[in-house]
């Protein structure tokens, strides 16, 4: 049967005690990592979060403990109460915390037993994710996923904090809302006593800050869960959460100065890392010009290089329709690689280029006697010396051109530099590279629907340079818009928003809303500027990204307690689940025959 711990008051963490606490009493309460028997002495090893504790239990002098602790096996819950003590000198274990001293049972109690877990709990498992995010209490009990969730908490903490001394007030926002305009598909939920009618989860309180700063708050932040039914990836999940902020009486350089000292902050009290503000800026064209992403990564260069002009005067028909279809050609020089890289390596960078839409990826490398080039009958002497001097090129380089749509070159030239600086480890580990992304363009052209749509959502505020433009030539029109990219990952993104009600309805009428159908999505928001609107702007961070990043881990997974995984299942809980009809009809919900995914 289990103990319970009645007359018994834990007085430390397992690896919290210090040198300091050498004789006296304390009692530590944990699970077992691992017992050692050694005769007439017992070890265990005992776990709680903050480390591990050797504690010795001495058949000798203690002859009832000795037969209860050998009863524990790994994962046992205990309470031990004894004195600490100085290890023997040949007992010493320098890789561990506590490894100078042990506990001295005393007193020593099952609080409750555990059955075999079904992987070892221990750092670096090799447990599959399956089996792990089913057992989702136990892999957090390892070491890893304790770090990370801690790291995490210390930097909700930090942003809390920052903020809180920067006059933000914490102001909770709804769940159970109408849609807003992030672009996902939404989440939704049935009314019960609304037959027919559905709230929509939050993809981002966007909305309601925007509202609050009408409401005279000023300056608002919030830790908040946001909901997006979209697909999954490495760094994306449908629930996660957003640090999210928003100010009045600003300016872009009032958000993005406010949200500098609270990075630096962050990365100094949670990682100990220095990074010094302001960081850098660039703006939207010139990210996609230079690297081919408006999240670039900016470690290294391998920057693009156009060279439309010299590729037409190619005769190769490929770069010149390219340019005459309204497209370009660019170019990377992977310095140093030509000798490095096989055909066949040359050739997976081609597939690369293609998983990006490129039809091809053409190559010169550039050695001593002359070149080697895919597309050599079509190179004369004239184009090569062009292409070179244009690309710094010296014996050794390989070239590396894609020929398209703009879009297209940019995605597949972008995403190469990314595999070629991974493959020649060009990036140095722990560099962390903040950069401001900026005047993104206001509006994109929805191929689809023919039409102009806001490129991050319809409130954000044109650039006062352009806002002549607008309904003359939309896509010219740069937004004050922003993200925050550290390291190649998007981590927050924000504007400053429209406050003008003429303003407003004018980008209604360039994305085709109509009046009736804004004020029927956003009225509210619309009745609301009625009434005399600061202006305002915010930022949201994804805390969930940020933690993955500060953590130098691949996927938000291991920051989250609870993750999804990719058919948007927690194999934990097993939900989503089927309800019972009676839940249903409650909804007003008959559904219509979708055969059940298997299970
Ligand atoms: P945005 O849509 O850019 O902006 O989101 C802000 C940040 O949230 C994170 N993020 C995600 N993280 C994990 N999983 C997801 N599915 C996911 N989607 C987004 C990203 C992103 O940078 N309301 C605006 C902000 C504003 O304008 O103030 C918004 O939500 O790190
Ligand atoms: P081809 O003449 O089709 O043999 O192509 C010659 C070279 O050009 C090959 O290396 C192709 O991969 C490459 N190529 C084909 N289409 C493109 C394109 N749109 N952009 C860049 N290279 C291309």
């Amino acid at each position: 049967m289990a103990e319970n711990i009645q007359g018994m008051k834990r007085t430390h963490r397992c690896a919290e005690v210090t040198a300091a606490d050498v004789g006296h009493d304390i009692t530590v309460m944990g699970w077992v990592q691992k017992r050692r028997d050694l005769g007439a002495l017992l070890f265990i090893a005992l776990r709680d979060r903050s480390g591990i504790l050797q504690v010795v239990v001495n058949s000798e002098t203690h002859a009832e403990l000795h037969e209860k602790a050998v009863q524990v096996r790994s994962e046992f819950v205990v309470a031990v109460r004894g004195k600490l003590a100085n290890r023997d000198a040949s007992a010493v274990n320098a890789n561990m915390e506590t490894g100078t001293v042990e506990l001295v049972a005393e007193e020593f109690r099952i609080l409750s037993k555990s059955e075999t877990p079904p992987f070892h709990i221990e750092d670096n498992s090799s447990a599959n994710d399956v089996l792990r995010l089913k057992h989702r209490f136990l892999d957090l009990r390892r070491p890893d996923m304790q770090r990370n969730l801690m790291l995490r908490h210390r930097l909700a903490k930090c942003a809390r904090d920052h903020f809180h001394d920067a006059g933000f007030l914490e102001i909770e926002t709804p769940m159970l809302t109408k849609s807003t305009p992030e672009g996902a598909r939404d989440y939704l939920v049935p009314s019960r006593v609304q037959p027919g009618k559905f709230f929509a989860l939050p993809q981002s309180p966007q909305l309601f800050k925007q509202l609050l700063m009408v409401g005279g708050f000023d300056r608002y932040m919030q830790i908040t869960k946001c909901f997006r039914d979209e697909d999954l990836r490495a760094d994306r999940q449908p629930e996660f959460t957003q640090i999210d902020l928003e100010m009045a009486f600003v300016d872009v350089d009032d958000v993005i100065g406010v949200n500098e000292t609270f990075l630096r902050k962050a990365f100094k009290d949670v990682m100990g890392v220095d990074v010094p503000t302001p960081f850098k800026r660039l703006p939207y064209d010139q990210a996609m010009s230079r690297y081919g992403s408006d999240k670039p990564d900016t470690r290294f260069g391998l920057e693009l290089c156009d060279c439309s002009d010299l590729a037409v005067s190619s005769g190769f028909q490929v770069f010149s329709g390219a340019v005459d279809a309204g497209g370009s050609v660019r170019a990377i020089n992977a310095k140093g690689c030509g000798p490095k890289y096989s055909r066949k390596e040359i050739d997976a960078l081609g597939d690369v280029a293609k998983t990006y839409k490129a039809k091809g990826l053409a190559w010169i490398v550039i050695d001593e006697a002359g070149f080697k080039s895919s597309f050599a009958k079509f190179l004369t002497e004239d184009v090569l010396a062009g292409f070179k001097a244009r690309l710094g090129a010296e014996p050794g380089d390989l070239l590396l051109f894609v020929a398209d749509k703009d879009d297209v070159v940019f995605d597949a030239l972008g995403h190469l530099r990314l595999a070629i600086a991974a493959k020649t480890g060009l990036i140095r580990p722990g560099t962390w590279d903040l950069l401001w992304v900026t005047e993104f363009p206001l509006l994109e052209r929805d191929g689809e629907e023919d039409r102009w749509v806001a490129k991050h959502h319809p409130f954000t505020s044109p650039m006062d340079e352009d806002l002549a433009y607008l309904e003359s030539d939309p896509g010219k029109v740069r937004a004050k818009a922003y993200d925050i990219v550290l390291n190649g990952v998007e981590i927050g993104g924000g504007s400053i928003r429209i406050h003008d009600q003429e303003l407003q309805q004018k980008m209604f009428r360039t994305i085709g809303f109509t009046e009736e159908q804004a004020q029927a999505r956003f009225g509210f928001l619309l009745d609301a500027f009625r009434y005399g609107t600061p202006p305002h702007g915010g930022l949201a961070y994804g805390l969930d990204r940020l933690s993955m990043l500060m953590l130098g881990k691949d996927s938000i997974r291991d920051v989250i307690a609870f993750p999804k995984v990719q058919t948007a299942a927690c194999l934990m809980t097993g939900a989503p689940d089927v309800v019972d009809d009676k839940q249903l009809d409650e909804l007003h919900i008959r559904l219509s025959d979708v055969p059940l995914e298997a299970e």
